[in-house]
């Protein structure tokens, strides 16, 4: 049986009436004009993020994963190809890299938990083609800095921007600094399908057009095979859900960036709090403290109810999968033993934020 925690670290089912009628209203308008898979509410939806993010085009997949693969297949990357991403991501960036037959080279982090520009040079050899900035926890990767060294070196960026919808900085959206940028939707994310779902965002319409053929089996007309590739399409029912969830985005984002400047003001004493520059929006989708006594916190924690999440213990150049490669990392290897994730999402009362911090503080105090 479940844990039945005090505060949950995210609560996935839908409380809310007026939320889950208009959800069950979508659902049923898709169910009566019966398009399932790629249908208007689908296509509505790619224009609608598109011009969320001023860019071209918004192409809909089945999943974060999806989209990344798709992204990195679409610019052609295969075996013999070499791909910079951080240490620290889920392992879905790594993966994605792999499954094209490029290899994965793992840069270090800073304290920001993103990717480190100044490591970016030691990833460096002839063979690398691609850059992949990942915004971890919903805060924008140092672009400026990774993106001259792109330029420098005529590398690809493709953004994993999964965990940062909404996000800015200096005055750009995630996902609009590279050459393509990708999302996922899935459940837990600010903004969450009711199941799997990612796009990938660009301008460019060659690449448009080789994402919409990879994402169906690289089929063109949907019969004539001209690359192999997965079924990675979006479900029309998820995109008429995330077309509700996209009109209350930003209140939601409101939200978590209120609790955020709440656990700011009153954690800052104890703990390494996430910091936002002056010239960036952080989207909070994780809120993510830092302690050399994470361990003792989180069984602390853990004790009072308070459901938290290391995301993600194992980083992945150390997967076994990727172990073999020998990355050295040592930034991200000590860094990721400071790391805990709180409840912090726009779901939780004032009451419960405040349950959260006062037993942080107290177990300092
Ligand atoms: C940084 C990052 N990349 C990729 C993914 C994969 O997205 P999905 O779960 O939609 O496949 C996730 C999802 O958790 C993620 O957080």
């Amino acid at each position: 049986m479940k844990t039945p925690w005090k505060i949950p670290f995210l609560d996935l089912a839908v409380r809310d009436d007026a939320e889950r009628n208009a959800l069950l209203g979508a659902v049923d308008r898709v169910l009566q004009h019966g398009r399932l898979v790629i249908g208007p509410e689908h296509d509505q939806l790619e224009t609608r993020l598109a011009d969320h993010h001023q860019r071209a085009f918004a192409v809909g997949c089945g999943s974060g994963s999806q989209a990344l693969y798709l992204a990195f297949r679409a610019l052609g990357l295969q075996a013999g190809d070499e791909v910079i991403v951080p240490a620290l991501s889920y392992i879905a960036t790594a993966n994605a890299v792999a499954l094209t037959g490029a290899t994965p080279v793992f840069c270090d982090i800073g304290d920001d938990l993103n990717m480190d520009p100044n490591d970016l040079a030691r990833c460096l050899s002839p063979k690398t083609k691609a850059v992949v900035p990942v915004h971890f926890t919903g805060k924008i990767a140092p672009m400026a800095a990774i993106c001259a060294f792109a330029k420098d070196h005529k590398l690809r960026i493709i953004e994993d921007a999964s965990q940062a919808f909404g996000a800015k900085q200096a005055g750009r959206a995630a996902g609009t600094f590279g050459d393509l940028g990708c999302f996922s939707m899935n459940p837990m994310k600010v903004l969450a399908a009711c199941g799997e779902a990612g796009f990938v965002l660009g301008d460019d319409e060659a690449l448009q057009e080789r994402l919409i053929t990879l994402r169906y089996n690289g089929t063109v007309n949907r019969e004539t095979c001209v690359a192999p590739g997965p079924n990675g399409r979006l479900d029309t029912v998820q995109a008429a859900m995330l077309l509700v969830r996209l009109d209350r985005f930003e209140q939601l984002a409101e939200r978590r960036r209120g609790i955020a400047a709440y656990y700011h003001d009153r954690l800052a004493p104890y703990v390494t709090v996430p910091r936002e520059a002056a010239d960036s929006t952080d989207i909070y989708y994780t809120y993510t403290i830092q302690t050399d006594r994470r361990d003792a916190l989180l069984a602390h924690l853990t004790q009072a109810g308070i459901e938290c999440k290391i995301q993600h213990p194992i980083l992945m150049p150390h997967q076994p999968y990727y172990a073999p490669l020998n990355s050295s990392v040592p930034h991200a290897d000590s860094v990721i033993k400071k790391v805990l994730c709180i409840p912090a999402n726009e779901k939780l009362t004032d009451a419960q934020i405040e349950i959260v911090a006062d037993a942080v503080i107290a177990f300092f105090q």
